[in-house]
């Protein structure tokens, strides 16, 4: 038996999709910018793609700017929004993705201010230190909607308003939400919105970035060339995964929400009858339906990877980007966690693949390789 539980590090890609990502491959392979009929057809999916993620955001058409993937989405909202830095000043928060703290980063060694809002012990943001921390040199407050290691789903809407009031473009990072919560652009207040194909059982590579009537004039390509996407994304078009993207979009439903949900709480519960071991981010309406991230004391996280690796079940111990690090997750040292819990703790994702069977497999799994490792222990005679 396996059980696969790092769906927040990606998803597999459906019959279906794989099959629509084919067509435009080997069949109407052409250039969408090319006159002839064979680009107009390859033309015509990449206009029907763009709809039907624009209708999925309620954003409009001329708002969706295609991407290879989520990194470069968040870079272009970011480097794209502060272009010129001289006096600009940007908001974020200390539980972010790499890709939009790194660009951050190098930006404000080039001289950006930069104000980076610290979270509480389930990893939400101070609303009230937010707008406090707005000056009339802030340009972008980027505050990601659901973290990709705990969960914790960021009230967006209120943010939005919050930078509204204020004139101040508001970015997201929802490439962990989108599909598995309400994302409204309209509705939520937001300026920019980051999605990601391969966490939504589409291809890896390709993602998009919304970006309202409103945000882009303020915006400097990043990848100059052509005139394509609204002439802030030059390149010819990925047609192929950008099919496979919308494709895979309209195959969600609500349904598998509350399955995830349901699944969610049940492994939840399974993993706190282990003794000594503790959720990290919250519990309810304020997680991602499909995270769960459990730790447990005197265990480090790693060797419990490598032993349930051995048994087929496939979990992670941060995000997949860091995971070639030992320092302890940047997450969860921001909602207070001591190191040696930090280490002790595993993320576990679901998909809407996800069966009953994989999630009970997972907690006995769990609970005995947990056992075993702190009978190795110096540190507990459990
Ligand atoms: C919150 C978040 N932002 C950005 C990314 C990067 O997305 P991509 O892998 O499509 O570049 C990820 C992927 O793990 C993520 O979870």
């Amino acid at each position: 038996m396996e059980a696969y539980l790092d769906n927040a590090a990606t998803t597999k890609v459906g019959e279906e999709t794989a099959q629509a990502v084919k067509e435009y491959m080997v069949g109407e392979y052409g250039n969408p910018s090319s006159l002839h009929t064979r680009g107009q057809k390859a033309a015509k999916a990449l206009k029907q793609a763009r709809e039907s993620i624009a209708s999925s955001l309620n954003a409009d058409v001329q708002e969706i700017i295609f991407t290879g993937g989520g990194s470069e989405s968040d870079n272009l909202a970011i480097k794209g929004v502060v272009g010129d830095i001289e006096g600009k000043h940007a908001i974020t928060s200390s539980i972010e993705h790499p890709a939009v703290t790194q660009p951050l980063q190098r930006l404000e060694r080039r001289g950006l201010k930069l104000t980076i809002l610290g979270v509480d012990g389930e990893g939400f943001i101070d609303l009230d230190e937010l707008s406090e921390s707005i000056s009339e040199d802030t340009v972008l407050v980027s505050i990601m909607h659901a973290n990709n290691e705990i969960g914790t789903i960021q009230d967006i809407e209120a943010i939005g308003g919050i930078c509204r009031e204020n004139e101040v473009l508001f970015h997201t990072d929802a490439i962990q939400s989108y599909t598995k919560t309400e994302l409204d652009v309209k509705k939520q207040n937001l300026d920019l919105v980051s999605i990601s194909s391969h966490k939504i059982h589409g291809p890896k590579g390709v993602g998009a970035l919304y970006a309202s009537k409103e945000a882009q004039p303020h915006m400097v390509k990043q990848i100059d060339g052509g005139s394509h996407e609204m002439n802030l994304r030059a390149g010819t078009e990925n047609v192929p995964g950008i099919v496979g993207f919308a494709h895979a979009a309209s195959k969600t439903k609500k349904e598998d929400i509350k399955r995830m949900l349901r699944l969610r709480e049940k492994l939840i519960d399974g993993l706190l009858q282990i003794p000594d071991s503790y959720l990290n981010g919250p519990r309810g309406v304020g997680r991602l339906c499909n995270n769960v991230n459990v730790g447990f004391d005197h265990i480090e996280g790693e060797s419990m990877l490598l032993l349930l690796d051995e048994r087929g079940v496939y979990v992670s111990t941060g995000s997949a980007c860091s995971t070639k690090s030992l320092k302890p997750s940047p997450v969860l040292e921001a909602i207070g966690l001591p190191p040696e819990k930090s280490h002790g703790s595993i993320r576990l994702t679901l998909s809407r693949n996800t069966s009953t069977e994989e999630v009970d497999y997972a907690i006995t799994q769990i609970s005995e390789v947990v056992g075993y490792l702190r009978r190795l222990s110096p540190l507990t005679s459990k």
